[in-house]
């Protein structure tokens, strides 16, 4: 494996995309959005709010901006999530459109379940299973071997940054010579809110770069994503078009390494900060389920998402016009007192409730069953191999080493000690 920092030298002189879209993202700035949330879920289940509030921006920002319907209370977030024909994903056609090409994200129903129903199957618990021990585990394995004679890492920059996109190149069938270039076209895709030029020609490199997979996929299938693509059919016996396939690819390399980082370090941040809990986690492995979802919950690596009306319509009381704009807050139903007592808290012994980290409805999170069992191997990994696990006593109150950011949170570093080899 390579360090995505060093690929593609051509675009690495001017400045580093990773670092260019935390910073846009509000990493390092938003420390805890969480007293503003429950501000606003006190005064109502939804609020118009304006753009740079939800952004969580102290400045006004350049330009005409639409007002916002923030969504903050659980049960108006999974009102909104599981009713597609009122609030439509269709928004996300303007946001990603351009450089993704038409993803499942942005379609509703009925369009959007023939598509699904297509990849669902390569995204099963039982598949995973497979991939687990042929990919996961391996990924897992070769990165800590880097650095457990040390006794010291960086678990974000070493592990947590590094194995999900290997993880999600591997399964798309991608030799791991161009894991590298793959991650940071995948960043540079979805920076294209900020840096449009970069975000179109990262587009263009891995349409390019998948069309030469595809035709090789095609004359050769293999026991990978990109083959199950190539040999995929429509309910009407129709194949994929090619760009409906770079499409879905383009939308997965995203979607399934900037959650997954994010989220194992925040887990990661949780446990290291409470070590009671990650010794009981040690000593008992049957509460790592439990404990990966406490970490959704308290720490979701994507906070927000969007969604317009349909029509005119009602949530929780609040009318909203037909084409609202709407930031669906799921960290902050996450942290909704009604459902959670004391929910700023990490707790992985609190009781269990349904958090919204994967979203609900029909766009639930195609990639969860991954996600989980990347993460519960990430952490049996950890437990085993790397003794003493805990916070580097000298960074451990650093900024880096501090969850913030708004749309997208976690750690920018997880400095720790541990001791010997095993
Ligand atoms: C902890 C990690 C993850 C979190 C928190 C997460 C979160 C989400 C959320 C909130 C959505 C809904 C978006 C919306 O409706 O606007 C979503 C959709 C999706 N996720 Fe994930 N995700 C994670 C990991 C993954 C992984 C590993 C993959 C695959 C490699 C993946 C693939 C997808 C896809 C394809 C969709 C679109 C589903 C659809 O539109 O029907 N995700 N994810």
């Amino acid at each position: 494996m390579t360090d995505p920092r060093q690929a593609d030298a051509s675009t690495e002189a001017e400045s580093d995309p990773f670092e260019d879209f935390n910073r846009a993202q509000g990493q390092g700035q938003v420390v805890n959005p969480y007293p503003k949330f429950a501000e606003w879920r006190s005064q109502a289940p939804v609020l118009k709010v304006s753009f740079a509030d939800m952004l969580g921006s102290d400045r006004d920002l350049p330009g005409e901006l639409p007002d916002v319907y923030a969504v903050v209370t659980h049960d108006a977030v999974s009102e909104v999530l599981r009713d597609g024909a009122r609030f439509s994903s269709s928004g996300y056609a303007l946001q990603m459109g351009p450089v993704m090409g038409k993803t499942i994200l942005q379609m509703d129903e009925p369009e959007h379940s023939r598509y699904r129903t297509l990849i669902q199957q390569a995204f099963s618990r039982k598949t995973i299973e497979n991939w687990n021990r042929e990919l996961i585990k391996p990924v897992i394995d070769e990165l800590v071997d880097r650095f457990v004679e040390r006794g010291s890492a960086d678990l974000v920059r070493e592990l947590t940054f590094p194995f999900p996109v290997a993880v999600i190149a591997g399964m798309i069938g991608i030799p791991e010579a161009d894991h590298a270039n793959f991650h940071r076209w995948a960043v540079e895709l979805i920076s294209v809110g900020f840096a449009p030029e970069r975000g179109l020609a990262a587009s263009r490199k891995l349409g390019d770069y998948f069309a030469g997979l595809l035709a090789e996929r095609r004359r050769k299938p293999e026991n990978d994503l990109m083959s199950v693509l190539a040999a995929a059919e429509l309910d009407d016996g129709t194949r994929l078009e090619d760009e409906e396939i770079f499409a879905f690819l383009r939308l997965l390399a995203p979607a399934g390494a900037e959650t997954t980082y994010r989220s194992s370090s925040n887990l990661l941040r949780g446990l290291l900060g409470a070590p009671e809990q990650l010794e009981a986690v040690r000593n008992d492995r049957s509460l790592l389920p439990q404990a990966i979802e406490e970490g959704l919950r308290w720490e979701c690596p994507l906070l927000s998402i969007m969604r317009t009306a349909t029509c005119d319509t009602e949530v929780g009381g609040v009318k909203l016009p037909k084409g609202a704009f709407i930031n669906v807050n799921m960290g902050s139903a996450n942290h909704d007192e009604s459902r959670y007592e004391n929910p700023d808290a990490f707790d992985i012994f609190r009781p269990q409730r349904q958090h919204m980290a994967f979203a609900f409805g029909p766009h639930r999170c195609l990639g969860m069953h991954l996600a989980r069992a990347e993460t519960v191997t990430l952490l049996n990994t950890l437990l085993d191999r790397l003794p003493g696990l805990r916070l580097d006593p000298e960074r451990a109150d650093s900024p880096e080493a501090q969850i913030t950011g708004l749309i997208f949170r976690s750690p920018a570093a997880l400095p720790v000690c541990f001791d010997g080899a095993a």
